[in-house]
Order: structure tokens, then sequence, then C-alpha cells
């Protein structure tokens, strides 16, 4: 198969910052996708509807400056997310139940990644957030890694069901839960055995390309660091066996995460892969390379909309076998930010 045509995809996990780095980044996502998941870990986080509405409204302000009337950008719909703190009030969760802005709630335990600082220090604090999320119908997205410095980082996924997700899906039978940016065999199981209904999961391109290894190939490689960090190989096919199974459980979620050059390529950089410009390319060549590229656009366009309860999108894209070189680098601001893969071929193009 030299060329698919699929439904327009979206990406239901992605950052896209503000000020100057989200005018750098917003067209590259609205070029592939026609919806995204917005993260809100901005300083300060996100937190409440008025708050992600104006945030809204800076991302479709950003987009018509530097996209202009390009027609691949037109119509792009940023669906946004609430960040979660022991603080966020039941009220809260309702209001952007109501908004139709929001179309969900980000946990992120406190410390776990970038700008999760104001995040959740105990399942016990957000009870009856999640009480009210669960009544309403507000979707949960799980960062699903422990903090404690004790727990190897590399195990902090698989602890993190044990000792975390367990409960939350028995205690919480009915509320719709996210598990982000899955990196292990273990999170992959449990998704496929949780009931459908109620529970999804999103993956990464680079976790489905990339094992551990690449961190280290040649030399330390920062742009290859992002949380969860890869896993060995065994997790990467468990995770490629998942994305192209069919299951609707899981769906595309780029976690495009764009950090500044300088900041990535230094003594302790920052953790995100920056995907977003060249995502459905990546995503292809991973289902290209377990022959299974008939299953790309259940995965990419058809699961995600489903569990959100919105609808397909209409358009479609084609994406083409052509190979070409990622860029070495691309302006972002003042300075420039490397995309994953920067410089090597890459064996599919999106048709413009
Ligand atoms: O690698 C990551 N980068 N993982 C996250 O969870 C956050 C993200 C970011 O915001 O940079
Ligand atoms: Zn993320």
């Amino acid at each position: 198969m030299d060329t698919l045509t699929l439904t327009r995809p979206d990406d239901w996990h992605l950052h896209l910052r503000d000020g100057e780095a989200l005018r750098a980044v917003v067209a590259a996502t609205a070029r592939q996708f026609a919806r995204a998941i917005v993260m809100p870990n901005l300083k300060p986080p996100v937190t409440t509807v008025a708050q992600a509405t104006a945030y809204r409204d800076r991302i479709l302000a950003a987009l018509r400056e530097t996209a202009g009337d390009e027609p691949a950008c037109s119509g792009f719909e940023p669906l946004m997310t609430l960040y979660l703190t022991d603080r966020t009030p039941p009220d809260e969760v309702r209001r952007a139940r109501e908004s139709g802005v929001v179309h969900a709630v980000k946990l992120y335990p406190a410390g776990a990644t970038t700008n999760s600082d104001a995040g959740v220090t105990s399942m016990a604090a957000v009870r009856a957030t999640l009480e009210a999320m669960q009544a309403v119908d507000l979707p949960l997205l799980i960062h699903g890694e422990v903090v404690d410095p004790g727990v190897d980082v590399f195990d902090r996924e698989k602890v993190f069901i044990d000792t975390v997700l367990e409960s939350l899906r028995r205690d919480f039978p009915a509320l719709r839960i996210v598990f982000e940016h899955i990196t292990t065999r273990e999170a992959a199981q449990w998704v496929a055995a949780a009931p459908a209904a109620t529970t999804g999961a999103t993956i990464t391109a680079h976790h489905l390309l990339y094992e551990r290894n690449a961190l280290f190939k040649g030399g330390i490689r920062p742009h290859w660091y992002c949380l969860p960090v890869l896993k060995r190989e065994t997790h990467r096919r468990a995770l490629l066996d998942a994305a192209t199974s069919g299951d609707p459980r899981f769906f595309l979620g780029t976690d495009s995460a764009p950090h500044a050059r300088h900041l990535k390529e230094m003594a302790c950089g920052c953790a995100g892969c920056y995907t977003a410009p060249h995502a459905i390319e990546l995503y292809a060549a991973a289902f290209d390379s377990v022959g299974r590229l008939d299953r790309l656009e259940g995965f990419a366009s058809h699961h995600g909309p489903d569990f959100y309860r919105l609808s397909r999108n209409a358009q479609r894209v084609t994406v083409r076998r052509e190979t070409w070189t990622v860029p070495e680098a691309l302006p972002f601001g003042a300075g420039s930010i490397v995309p994953l893969a920067a410089g090597e071929p890459l064996g599919w193009r999106l048709a413009s």
C-alpha cells in the first residue's frame, strides 16, 4: 500500500503552551489534525472554566495570526481541559460540563512531570471532585506515574497501576478514564481488560517507534527524553500490538510537548518530544512496520471521538509513501526547536 486515505485524524493529547511558543507550534497541529485535546499544564495551570475559555481564545487567535487563511488549518478546534488540583471545587466540574468548551480534567500526580507542582497530592484530596465528574460524566485524563523517588523511574507507571489506578477504577466504576501516553505492557494489558465504555488510553508515536536505547544511541540524546520515559523493547512491542489491534480503547495522542532547543540540550534538560509537525507520518511508519496500515484509521480517527462522544470528522486526508528528511530544527520564537527524529528519513508524508 503506497497511499492511505483516512478520515482526518484528531490528537487526543497535546501541549500547545502559550505566548510565542504557542504561536510557533499551533499551525503544525492544525495542519495535521481537526481537533486536539489541549493539556492545561501552563504556568500558572488552567484550573477554571474561565481560564480554559480564555486560553482557547488565545489558541485560535495565534492560529489566525500564524496560519492566516491556510486552508489546511481552517476549522481547527481546540478541546480544552482543566488541571485538577487538591482544591478543584466540584462546582467547577459542573461548570465545565455545561461550558461545552471543557471536555476533560487532567490529573497530574504532584511532581510527576513538567509543570505538575500544583497537581494532586493524594486521591483522598480529590474524592468529592471525582464524584462530581462521575456524576456529570466528564472524563478524567491521567498521567499514570507514581512520584515516590524510591521507585525506579522505569517502574513508575506499573506501580501507579497497582497502587492508584486499580482502586480508582473500583471506587468510581462509571467515571470515564483515559490512561494517557501508556508506555508499558502492563498498562496495555490493564486497559484491554477494563470496561470499554469507561476506559481509554492514548499512545504516542514515539513510544510506538522507539525503545529506551534510543536515549543513549551514540551518546545521550535529550530530544528522545520524555515522561513517562521510553521503556524496553518488550513494552514497545506490546504498545504496537495494542495500537494496531483494532481495540477501540486505544487511540492517538501525540503528547507533542515543545521545549526550546536550549532547554532540552542542557545539564538538566526538559522532558518532552516535539512531534506535532510530522505526527501522522510517524504513526504511519509505526503501523507500516507491522503491516497494519489498515488499522491506522480506527486508531487515529475513530476511536477517540467515539470515546469522547463527539462526531467523527467528515474530511479525509491522504498519506503517501515518500521518503523525506525531518528538519534539523524549526523556528521557535527567538530560538529554535528540534523535532523528534530531526535529520532522519521518514517514509511517509501527508499530502497537502
Ligand atoms: O514528556 C513530557 N512532557 N511529559 C509530560 O507529561 C509533560 C510534557 C510537557 O509538558 O513538557
Ligand atoms: Zn502530556
